[in-house]
């Protein structure tokens, strides 16, 4: 896939309309919808500053959550949820929709660019158009949730056009949301059939950064993969095995591994039926001599509990009664020996279950060793992200991901509909 493409600053922006396709998909308090963590919204400044400073007119968007477009989605996605839908009322939609207005993200907006910013109530509609008809250079407004348009997920192209109208004839189409870019919808490709499409300078950074590492990485270049499941990360394996020296296993996927190495593993986390596709990647990596790199001592306990009662055994000793929590401290420091030799990491999941404090310890020390390697560190969004900022190691990455499934799909080297639409260099 070509990552060189058009980008804000090879094109005049001056007097233009922009749409702007942000990710402002941001964690809220589910009781009080308070924004939690800002970090995406804060991701966007660049790219919204540089377009208002050079004289655009900028039209944000982005969805939020994964509302149910219409009273139909709602009352099938609630029954799915056990509801008996007789008694599924519009009003209860509606407040459900309530819930995930981008009202309070326009309020954040605003507060972190020191300027005004309108907000639309509604994303196509007379609001918006209005709003957008009047937009003056300089000026900057959001759109509501364009999620809350069926048209948005099916990428209908009449709700793409209808969207890419709002910027005009002379309009701009400007991509910076990464986190979202494997997402083929109508705000994030569909538009790009109506208005010419560029890259803002998230999307460039993360394309730079993570595009390095994967094509001319400085080696030796080492992937640590964790996570739960196996299945989530059969493409990263897949196609890490063809790119990197070594290839760190930790978190529950671990035991699928250990198990197709013959060894017992009780009670832990095991996809039976991804055993024999772990025995291949093991044989592939022997063969191209890759590194690859499985706990020796793991913490085990008799329940799924966040307990210190548990004890630390080698991996290829599990009692049948226990499951593993976490890697053991000899596989900390066979992990923190590759991780300081490595002129690259790139690092997605955690090594063990990480929101229990009694089993957070191998992931904490996997990110301190990163924190302390003289390696470019590249750390993937979601749970390893949020645990090198939870521990205070943020700014000691040269990279930390805005992007969940979207630097996973990167990292398979899947085509990105969000990316493929832009105009190349
Ligand atoms: C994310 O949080 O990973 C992105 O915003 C994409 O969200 P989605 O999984 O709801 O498409």
């Amino acid at each position: 896939m070509n990552y060189n493409k058009k980008t804000i600053t090879d094109v005049d922006v001056a007097g233009r309309k922009v749409l702007l396709r942000c990710d402002f998909n941001v964690p809220q308090d589910k009781k009080t919808g308070a924004i939690t963590d800002d970090k995406r919204i804060r991701a966007a400044l660049p790219t919204i500053q540089y377009l208002l400073d050079k004289g655009a007119a900028v039209i944000a968007c982005s969805h939020l959550g994964k509302p149910n477009a219409t009273f139909a989605d709602f009352v099938k996605k609630q029954t799915e949820k056990g509801k008996d839908p007789a008694t599924l009322t519009e009003d209860e939609w509606k407040k459900s929709l309530a819930k995930l207005t981008l009202a309070p993200v326009a309020v954040r907006l605003g507060e972190l660019l020191g300027r005004p910013v309108i907000f639309a109530a509604d994303t196509i509609g007379p609001d918006a158009q209005a709003k957008a008809a009047a937009l003056k250079p300089g000026e900057l407004l959001l759109l509501e949730n364009t999620r809350f348009d069926k048209g948005e997920t099916k990428n209908k192209p009449e709700f793409a056009e209808a969207l890419a109208a709002l910027a005009g004839p002379e309009g701009l189409f400007v991509s910076d949301a990464f986190g979202t870019v494997h997402r083929a919808h109508a705000s994030t490709a569909g538009v790009a059939a109506h208005l010419p499409a560029v890259s803002g300078l998230l999307i460039q950074k993360e394309l730079a950064v993570m595009g390095t590492a994967l094509e001319s990485p400085k080696r030796p270049f080492v992937a640590i993969l964790g996570g739960a499941k196996v299945s989530d990360k059969i493409g990263v394996i897949n196609n890490l095995l063809e790119k990197a020296d070594t290839i760190i296993i930790g978190g529950g996927m671990a035991y699928t591994f250990l198990k197709a190495k013959g060894y017992e593993v009780g009670k832990s986390l095991l996809e039976a039926d991804k055993v024999d596709y772990a025995k291949e990647m093991l044989a592939k990596a022997a063969e191209r001599g890759v590194r690859l790199l499985l706990p020796v001592d793991t913490a085990v306990l008799d329940r799924f509990e966040n307990s210190y009662e548990y004890q630390v055994v080698p991996a290829d000793a599990i009692p049948a009664d226990c499951m593993g929590l976490d890697i053991g401290p000899e596989t900390v420091k066979l992990f923190s020996e590759a991780i300081h030799g490595a002129g690259t990491v790139v690092w997605n999941g955690p090594m063990g279950v990480f929101e229990f404090s009694a089993f957070a310890e191998g992931t904490k020390a996997v990110a301190r060793a990163l924190a302390e390697s003289g390696a470019v560190t590249i750390v993937g969004g979601g749970d390893s992200a949020a645990a090198v900022e939870q521990l205070g190691f943020a700014d000691k990455m040269t990279h930390i991901s805005t992007g969940g499934g979207a630097s996973l799909e990167f990292l398979e080297g899947k085509e990105l509909p969000g990316v493929a639409c832009l105009l190349d260099k």
